[in-house]
């Protein structure tokens, strides 16, 4: 069996969860599901990254301990995707004993290896990032991310050596045009890779930072925070043992935003290659949502939270959403209205009033029974059967880019042409005339199947809509995936409609 493992980054505890975390995890869920689909094995990891300077800053500004503020947050986390329905398979705290051990482990071996000196460094240092930054990255003297000016500090620290596996990286990212994804991430990194690559400083003394993981070869300094929570891609899947290590791990695939495209891309393949551990499948990469007031914040009031957005929209009309809206890899712009829009026109008139017409047709007109297909089917059928079967196609080719918007947008475009069936077949006139009655059990047989493709095809995206179709097709999982014409039998009863997607009200709408 084919298998994949993905992972989300780590969320630090320093923030609740919001729409940017909501985005990976869902788009992490949406290709686990996927890649079910289709026979994969697949496993999920996410979880959340405790240690370093920000948090013990948040924990001390609530009054608490880091561990104290950490497991509320982390609790936190793992309660919001439980609510969202993200079916992760393993939650990792980097607090979590096995993963401390599993870092000092492999720390002890790239030192052993004599891949880890004892050296002094002076720069530029970012409190809020936790890291030195150069000159040159700096905008107008100031952390790109921060807006503040950095401070120039000076000590003795210990340096993992990442110049040593500049070219040999470099070469991976050539040999491999799919590792880094899309394109845009992977030249980002390799015009980087262009300059000259520094050592990396992996420790923090112990009297500027105790909220971390003891370095095992001197005790009086911590893992510098990246060094400790890229490991936990690996740790993960050592904690939960037998051959998930050996099979799991080389068809990993990262997924995170641009903003911690740098440890991803540049620190953790060498550290793998220091470790003698393979390199990751893929990095995907995408881009960052953006308020229409600029980024969010919580200053700005304007923070997207996610059980909100379940509470008030639905979590499949927000994942819909989420991942119809975003090209993955550029940037997305959200705001309510976008959002009321797209829920209003693709799922509310266009997939829900598709559903309730053809099973309010059959109830109407059959009292939800089946009908039989002809033995020779009329060329509109055959369209009909067509078109699905190359959205089909579409969106596995989409899918296999990470295309999300791209999929939906193929299954949509059928749905459209099934409007578009409807209208040229108009089984609602054809009934008046009694000899057409089998034609109109025939067509509505046809547009049953729509909706059972539908089921299929949409369930990694809306898992609880496909579940709601199935449901009212009154089918199980196993006539998902039978061919077009064969999945209902003879006399198969078909249930009456429901409201799947409420049409939203607002001011402007109305
Ligand atoms: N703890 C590190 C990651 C360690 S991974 C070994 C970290 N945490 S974070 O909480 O800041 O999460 C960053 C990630 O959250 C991004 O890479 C992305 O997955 C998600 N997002 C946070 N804000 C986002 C947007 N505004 N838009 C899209 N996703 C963003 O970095």
């Amino acid at each position: 069996m084919e298998r994949v493992y993905i992972t989300t980054p780590l969320y630090y505890v320093n923030a609740e969860p919001h729409l940017g975390h909501t985005y990976t995890a869902v788009v992490a869920d949406a290709l686990k599901r996927y890649f079910q689909s289709i026979g994969y094995e697949a496993f999920l990891l996410t979880g959340t990254d405790e240690h370093g300077d920000k948090i013990a800053q948040a924990a001390a500004a609530a009054g608490s301990t880091p561990k104290e503020y950490a497991d509320r947050i982390s609790d936190l986390f793992r309660s919001t995707w439980d609510a969202c329905g993200i079916a992760y398979d393993h939650f990792l705290r980097t607090t979590d004993t096995y993963h401390q051990e599993y870092v000092q482990k492999i720390l002890q071996k790239i030192y052993d290896a004599g891949e880890i000196y004892f050296g002094e460094y002076g720069g530029l240092y970012c409190y809020g990032c936790e890291r030195f930054y150069t000159e040159k990255e700096l905008l107008d003297g100031k952390c790109p991310d921060h807006q503040v000016a950095p401070d120039y500090i000076s000590e003795k620290n210990y340096f993992f050596r990442m110049s040593k596996y500049q070219e040999r990286l470099i070469k991976e990212i050539q040999n491999k045009p799919n590792l880094i994804r899309p394109e845009r991430y992977r030249a980002e990194v390799l015009a980087f890779l262009r300059e000259p690559l520094e050592d990396l400083c992996i420790s923090r003394p112990i009297n500027r930072l105790q909220w971390g993981i003891p370095l095992p070869f001197d005790g009086k300094y911590v893992t510098y925070v990246w060094f400790d929570a890229l490991l936990n891609y690996v740790s993960a899947l050592n904690y939960r043992g037998g051959d998930s290590l050996q099979n799991l791990w080389p068809k990993a695939q990262h997924l995170i935003a641009k903003d911690i495209l740098k440890p991803h891309a540049i620190y953790w393949p060498t550290m793998l290659m220091a470790a003698g551990l393979p390199l990751y499948d893929h990095l995907n990469v995408h881009g960052y949502w953006v308020m229409d007031s600029g980024k969010m914040s919580k200053s700005l009031g304007n923070v997207v939270r996610p059980l909100e957005m379940k509470a008030r929209f639905g979590m499949d009309a927000f994942r819909y959403f989420l991942l119809r809206e975003m090209a993955f890899g550029q940037d997305a712009k959200f705001s309510e209205e976008a959002l009321v829009t797209r829920i209003n026109a693709d799922l509310a008139n266009n997939l829900g009033n598709l559903v309730s017409r053809v099973l309010a047709m059959q109830q109407k007109y059959f009292a939800g029974v089946v009908q039989p297909l002809a033995s020779e089917w009329a060329r509109e059928d055959l369209e009909l059967s067509a078109k699905f079967a190359q959205a089909e196609i579409d969106l596995n080719s989409y899918m296999a880019d990470l295309q999300f918007h791209r999929a939906l947008e193929s299954v949509w475009s059928a749905l459209d042409y099934a409007n578009r069936y409807i209208v040229q077949t108009a089984p609602f006139t054809l009934i008046k005339d009694l000899g057409k009655q089998t034609r109109v059990g025939e067509v509505l047989h046809h547009l049953l199947e729509v909706v059972r493709t539908l089921a299929r095809v949409l369930a990694p995206f809306m898992p609880d809509s496909a579940a709601e179709l199935r449901g009212l097709l009154n089918i199980d999982l196993s006539v998902l995936t039978s061919r077009w014409g064969e999945a209902f039998s003879a006399g198969h009863k078909v249930n009456p409609p429901k409201v799947l997607f409420p049409r939203i009200e607002t001011d402007t709408n109305k």
